[in-house]
């Protein structure tokens, strides 16, 4: 029989990996997950629209949204689809085909969407969605207990923050471009109040897994930000020079 021959160099692409991203609302996560999912070729997981659509979903249809088994039980039924967008970063984000992309990023799913998330029949349910998602393909997953808890033995985790200032006025700014108004005071005392809903609660709460890596964008535009967290992605999971 002849010997092989040839180039038989596998490229990244070829294995499976998860990539981790948490940190604060509005550090910039979800961006830079977007672009380093597209950069290479993995899927976009923006776990954040998820406990949006469930809120959205209990606000829709007048739900308690302290009570934690009619909660728990519209997480076990609910049908989120959720698609990235071609040509810029986000999401479009279906329940039961209905287009809620716009919705879900509304002042009031901002107010309640860390009191939703804080229900561990909630969280158990998404976080089943998104294991799933991940068996199938690689993936960039951004969210608040990605590297602790959804994926902790991802091949990479980063924990991306920003002072409160810089995410307040990224934020405000955001809002203002959609039309929505609100003042830079409201916007920052509600990333405040959510980032501390995060934290503090028992189950998943927001913090930065040992093993990850911390990128400050507080001084950085996007691009930067992208560097600095593809630097890190090279470095862990060994991708060659020409194969990205
Ligand atoms: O990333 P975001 O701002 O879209 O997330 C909205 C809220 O969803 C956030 O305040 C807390 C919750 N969340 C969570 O509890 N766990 C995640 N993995 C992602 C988001």
């Amino acid at each position: 029989m002849k010997p092989l021959s040839g180039n038989f160099r596998t490229s990244y692409k070829d294995k499976h990996f998860i990539i981790a991203i948490d940190g604060p609302a509005a550090s910039g996560k979800s961006t830079a997950a977007y672009l380093l999912a597209k950069k290479m070729g993995f899927i976009y997981l923006d776990t954040g629209a998820m406990y949006r659509a469930i809120t959205w979903m209990a606000l829709n249809e007048n739900a308690d949204l302290e009570n934690e088994k009619s909660l728990s039980n519209l997480a076990k039924k609910i049908n989120i689809k959720i698609y990235p967008l071609e040509d810029h970063p986000g999401v479009k984000v279906y329940v039961d085909e209905k287009d809620i992309s716009s919705l879900i990023r509304s002042p009031l799913v901002n107010k309640w969407v860390s009191v939703v998330s804080k229900i561990s029949g909630v969280r158990k349910a998404m976080v089943e969605m998104q294991r799933k998602i991940a068996r199938e393909r690689s993936v960039v997953a951004e969210g608040r207990d990605i590297g602790t808890v959804v994926f902790p033995n991802a091949d990479v985790k980063i924990f991306l923050v920003a002072s409160l200032e810089e995410r307040a006025k990224r934020r405000w700014k955001e809002f203002q471009e959609k039309g929505i108004s609100c003042s830079l005071e409201e916007v920052k005392k509600n990333l405040e109040a959510r980032d501390k809903l995060d934290r503090e609660r028992n189950i998943s709460p927001l913090r930065k897994a040992e093993d990850a890596l911390v990128v400050d964008n507080t001084h950085l535009g996007i691009f930067e930000t992208l560097d600095r967290i593809l630097n890190v992605v090279k470095d862990k999971i060994g991708i060659e020079k020409n194969d990205l």
